[in-house]
């Protein structure tokens, strides 16, 4: 381990035996607090929700659940997908390599990446990127699955990880970002994000990305409003959440679950609607938030893909493409490629 990087970049290492050790940022970055974020985002005539702030524990159980819904169909047309790409991943792989995964949260898809590289290496590494502290818990699980494994967890943003990452070692890598997380992000800001990926990855290393397609409108929105309604529950929670840590007055049968396709830019939005005129105070942000009948409160864009997209997408942040697997439906996609 590069003992001045390290340092410089601020980390605490947690060693907590020879298989298992994760790095967590010393000090806290600047970064807007919760309280400042939700009072700029909803003192605003076009209001909004960042979705990083569903995930608190309720909404993780709540995306884990969704991810099991018969009408959510990409965690299980990815993993299908994985089953088949792994009789394919052995041709790009060798021993020279380690994982890293963006956003492992609960690293279940994960183990179908890992089956291939435990068995044709004597001795893994794996080094789970994320901001949740589940990842100790998933690490752990994994570890008693896998004999060869050995794990560096870094407890950080997909940013603070990739600088982490970079220069750490000439060890080449295989970056995975699955479940299509990446339509999370807006056009411009995911290109950015690709672009930091790519100055992060040495000339050999490679980059393994999900991405969900374009497809019926009525397959799209049944997928995000789910006849259990686990969907919406997933949605309004985030205004528990404000009640609980901000200190806010929401009354949740004053809002709806709101998702639709635009076709025209290729994306699930998602909403919560106002069901009546109301004010909500919301004391830690020092916000009196007035909302008219059916106003939306933006929480969500899900961008779903072409192919050709996803190769311009790829091109044009300086990667080149070695693979694209899809399942039978061509309805997800998951695309190898590596530093043009
Ligand atoms: C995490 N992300 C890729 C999910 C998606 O499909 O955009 C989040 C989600 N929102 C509603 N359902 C699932």
């Amino acid at each position: 381990m590069n003992e001045t990087i390290q340092k410089n970049l601020n980390y605490k290492k947690y060693v907590v035996d020879s298989k298992l050790q994760y790095f967590k940022p010393h000090a806290s970055k600047i970064e807007k607090t919760f309280a400042e974020e939700i009072s700029s985002s909803l003192n605003n005539d076009s209001k909004f929700i960042t979705p990083k702030f569903f995930y608190d524990k309720k909404g993780s159980d709540l995306f884990e659940k969704i991810c099991t819904l018969p009408e959510y169909y990409p965690t299980r047309t990815e993993i299908e997908i994985l089953k088949n790409l792994q009789a394919d991943l052995p041709s790009f792989i060798d021993e020279s390599f380690r994982l890293v995964e963006l956003g492992s949260g609960a690293s279940v898809k994960t183990r179908l990446i890992l089956d291939v590289f435990t068995k044709i290496q004597q001795s893994t590494e794996y080094f789970p990127i994320d901001i949740s502290e589940i990842l100790t818990e998933s690490s752990e699980q994994l570890l008693r699955d896998y004999d060869s494994l050995h794990i560096t967890g870094i407890i950080d943003t997909y940013e603070g990880g990739l600088e982490f990452l970079k220069n750490y070692d000439e060890k080449k890598n295989l970056i995975l970002f699955l479940g299509s997380s990446f339509g999370n992000f807006s056009p411009v800001d995911g290109k950015n994000f690709l672009q930091k990926i790519n100055s992060t990855m040495k000339s050999d290393d490679l980059f393994l990305i999900g991405l969900d397609l374009v497809k019926d409108s009525k397959v799209l929105e049944s997928a995000y409003d789910d006849s259990q309604g686990i969907t919406a529950q997933f949605n309004l929670n985030v205004l528990s959440r404000i009640n609980d840590e901000l200190d806010a007055d929401f009354d949740l049968n004053n809002f709806s679950h709101h998702s639709i396709y635009n076709e025209e830019d290729q994306r699930i939005e998602m909403y919560l609607k106002s069901l009546v005129n109301q004010s909500v105070i919301i004391s830690k942000s020092n916000l009196s938030l007035n909302l008219e009948k059916n106003e939306l409160i933006h929480t969500e864009h899900s961008h779903k893909y072409t192919l050709d997209q996803i190769r311009t997408l790829l091109t044009s942040t300086g990667f080149k493409i070695n693979h694209i697997w899809l399942d039978d439906n061509s309805f997800f996609s998951l695309t190898l490629a590596s530093k043009n």
